[in-house]
């Protein structure tokens, strides 16, 4: 009698706490050897026991380093929340793979993923390696690093409220085309005190998103934070209520931008807010180019239709690397309406600065410097 209510409660303990943790070295299976072991099965066997736990659950990755394939770890879970706890580093297949993304978390709704280094182990001629957050809702990530590696990312993509804090993303300047925080066909995403430095812009905002906070950004080296790009098709969500606030670029491409294709798009920007960024070297510190067409080659030639209007670039300061810092480029037969341009006080090492506009309305107000030519 008294054996088995020992017993029962020692259960009831267990379940309640330890059993809803689950480390990947724990799990059933045989634990993979070696320097190139692969825990791939591992993670999923982790990752399926605490999603279809009744109570909130944790997955581990402990200290140490964690050969992973592509997988997908997929909801919708049981589980209110999942916590993915990493204190090692996991590491992607040194081999080329077609897949689009590596680590994919999707159509999960409570998500905390904390900690860790994901390690691309960097080469150009792999496809494109992502951390990707899909189809998902209320997701955390604290303090994730995202080293080594050309083409590699965080996506987050068709998912709400998503709070990304802390990451570091590090790429070495000239990988091809691969953003380090890419949100497209989400809404209210907010990314703070994140340090990225990457071939492409640091972070991008695709079409469908809305209400996107960014925050104490550091972005360097890298092509910027920007929005878009937008058009590329004719039928295409827009992009409203961004705001991007107390950022450094070092030695950038662009500092805040907006870039679209030249043909027509029923898409739009609209309700934007650039403030208070240090521009370090920076080739294009302002840009607005409804002429995007990166490569150069059979570019559409034509004009944007995507629609911009409401943006405001506010308290921007520092050193341009070309002589125009500010290009304000809109679209013909969609001119800009309501850009504002407050207390921007851009230097130039040669010569310059000047300020160039296409097509667009606006405003001024307090210092401009180079000379604003907005109507
Ligand atoms: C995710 O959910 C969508 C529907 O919301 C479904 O179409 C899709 O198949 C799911 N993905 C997986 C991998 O189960
Ligand atoms: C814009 O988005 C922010 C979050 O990023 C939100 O707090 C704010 O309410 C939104 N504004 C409007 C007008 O929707
Ligand atoms: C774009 O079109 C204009 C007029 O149709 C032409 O003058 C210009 O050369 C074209 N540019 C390119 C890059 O094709
Ligand atoms: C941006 O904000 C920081 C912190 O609030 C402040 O120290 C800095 O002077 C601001 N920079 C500009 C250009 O307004």
């Amino acid at each position: 009698m008294i054996t088995s209510l020992i017993l029962t409660a020692g259960f009831f303990h267990l379940s309640s706490s330890e059993l809803t943790t689950y480390s990947i070295t724990d799990s059933g299976g045989a634990v993979p050897e070696g320097g190139s072991a692969d825990w791939t099965g591992q993670l999923v066997d982790a990752w399926t026991k605490a999603c279809g736990s009744n109570a909130p659950a944790t997955v581990v990755v402990p200290a140490g380093t964690f050969f992973v394939r592509h997988v997908v770890l997929v909801g919708p879970c049981r589980s209110s929340h999942i916590s993915v706890n990493i204190a090692g580093t996991i590491v992607s297949p040194a081999t080329y793979t077609s897949e689009e993304h590596w680590i994919v978390f999707m159509n999960v709704s409570g998500l905390t993923i904390s900690g860790g280094v994901f390690d691309g182990r960097g080469q150009a001629i792999w496809n494109c390696k992502s951390l990707a957050i899909m189809n998902s809702n209320n997701v955390r990530l604290n303090s994730v690093s995202l080293v080594n590696s050309e083409m590699f990312h965080i996506l987050i993509y068709g998912s709400m409220d998503v709070l990304v804090t802390g990451a570091r993303i590090s790429a070495p300047d000239g990988s091809p085309n691969t953003d380090g925080i890419h949100i497209q066909e989400s809404n209210g995403v907010t990314v703070l005190g994140s340090n990225i430095a990457t071939g492409d812009d640091c972070i991008s905002i695709g079409p469908g998103s809305t209400n996107v906070w960014i925050e104490s950004i550091k972005c360097g080296p890298g092509h910027g934070i920007s929005i878009g790009s937008l058009g590329s098709e004719k039928v295409q969500n827009g992009v409203r209520n961004v705001t991007a606030k107390h950022v450094e670029f070092v030695g950038t491409d662009n500092g805040f931008r907006i870039k679209t294709w030249a043909k027509p798009s029923d898409g739009f920007v609209d309700h934007v807010l650039f403030q208070n960024a240090t521009m370090n070297n920076v080739k294009n510190p302002i840009i607005i180019d409804q002429r995007y067409c990166p490569r150069k080659n059979n570019c559409p030639n034509q004009s944007s239709g995507i629609q911009i209007s409401d943006v405001v670039f506010r308290d921007v300061e520092g050193t341009s690397a070309t002589e125009v810092a500010v290009e304000l480029y809109c679209s013909s037969s969609k001119p800009c309406r309501d850009v504002w341009l407050m207390n921007i006080n851009l230097r130039s090492a040669g010569v310059g600065p000047t300020m160039s506009c296409s097509n667009v309305n606006g405003g001024s107000h307090g210092v401009i410097s180079p000379p604003c030519c907005l109507a």
